[in-house]
């Protein structure tokens, strides 16, 4: 089997090529990426030698860089390359409607004229918008989504059922819930949080932290992708998620914690533009469909997310210089002022 994984040198993209490289070293995996800000090819230091990992240097947005890329066999399409991040979306939408609409549109364009086995698209439970204080997701709860960069992902949800209703292509999408784990960028939350704390820095909590976010392990993540790769029903969502919704300043004080540092640096800043306050996963489907169970609990998987950081400061180090330092400022600035 010949996989094109698309973004696997962002956070997901590159567990997901670990985690497939480990269990089937017969399969090919070829690493699909345009390497914005968010891709870095250090997450593959381990597995660079391997025999049947590549790396192709290809913006999804290009038809042409695109269709040289299946000059060769393409058998499946996991597609995670995205602009993924909330805040980056509410200062610059357009970024997300180029790669993550027409990027996407592009790709499933290519996956039908190639007749592709399997095109996985790697969505998000932010599709269906906020939630009260009681329920969860299904599959079949509306989409609603309310940031740009959730509408700009339930658009290409809805290019990818229109492919497979259209022109047959066999499709699955999953929607999974907050993901956390090694080699995440530290602009979301838990890397954030964990590398200002270790550094003494003001931790920036939107609101009145009490924003609730379901979490799960990258790892469980792959895990899930993995078994939709291969006995997903065509054209059907599947959502994954673990039961682990915590408040976002539970979150902080968690991290505080086990780094052993005092409460005093957090600061409530001033909210994000239209803030979802609640997600929480319902993957009843996933589990009893395809017999998914997630391995790792929140307790053992933030320890083990803390202590990677602790243990690759050089990985994290080379991630924040440049580009992240202006961003930061642009993110930061009005809401820690000169405690920046
Ligand atoms: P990420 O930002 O860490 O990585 C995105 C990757 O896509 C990067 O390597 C980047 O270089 C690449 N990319 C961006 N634009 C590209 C383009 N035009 N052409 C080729 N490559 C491009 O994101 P992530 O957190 O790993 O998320 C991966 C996917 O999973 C996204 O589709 C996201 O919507 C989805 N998702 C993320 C989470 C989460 O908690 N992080 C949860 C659910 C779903
Ligand atoms: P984030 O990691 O950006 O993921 P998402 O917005 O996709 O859920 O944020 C998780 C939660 O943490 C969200 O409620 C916003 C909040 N948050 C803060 O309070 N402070 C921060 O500096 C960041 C990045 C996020």
């Amino acid at each position: 089997m010949r996989i094109v994984v698309t973004g696997g040198a962002g956070f997901i993209g590159s567990n997901f090529i670990q985690y497939m490289s480990r269990k089937y070293p017969d399969y090919e995996l070829v690493n699909v990426d345009s390497l914005t800000y968010a891709g870095n090819l250090e997450n593959f230091k381990d597995i660079d030698s391997l025999a049947n990992y590549s790396f192709i240097k290809v913006d999804i947005t290009d038809s042409e860089q695109v269709s040289q890329l299946f000059s060769q066999r393409v058998d499946a399409i996991v597609h995670f390359a995205a602009e993924s991040h909330v805040d980056r979306s509410i200062l610059d939408p357009g970024a997300f409607l180029k790669t993550n609409v027409m990027g996407t549109q592009v790709l499933l364009e290519a996956a039908r004229q190639h007749g592709v086995g399997k095109f996985v698209h790697v969505s998000t439970d932010e599709v269906y918008g906020s939630l009260g204080d009681t329920g969860t997701f299904s599959e079949n709860s509306p989409l609603a989504s309310n940031s740009p960069y959730s509408a700009s992902k339930a658009s290409s949800d809805l290019l990818v059922r229109a492919y497979h209703e259209t022109y047959g292509l066999p499709v699955n999408i999953t929607r999974c819930s907050n993901n956390y784990g090694p080699y995440q960028f530290p602009e979301k939350l838990i890397p954030l949080m964990i590398l200002n704390a270790l550094e003494g820095q003001p931790l920036p909590v939107y609101g009145d932290g009490l924003n609730v976010r379901d979490w799960l392990h990258v790892e469980d993540h792959c895990a899930g992708i993995d078994l939709v790769l291969h006995q997903g029903r065509d054209g059907e969502v599947y959502n994954i998620g673990g039961n682990n919704e915590r408040t976002n300043i539970e979150i902080v004080k968690t991290i505080l914690n086990y780094l052993n540092k005092p409460e005093s640096l957090i600061r409530f800043v001033e909210d994000r533009l239209g803030h979802d306050k609640r997600y929480a996963i319902d993957a009843t489907k996933l589990r009893s469909e395809l017999g998914w169970e997630p391995q790792y609990s929140f307790d053992t998987g933030i320890a083990q997310t803390i202590q990677w950081y602790l243990d690759n400061r050089s990985w994290w180090e080379r991630v924040r210089s440049g580009d992240y330092r202006e961003y930061y400022e642009k993110q930061y600035s009005s809401r820690l002022g000169d405690r920046l």
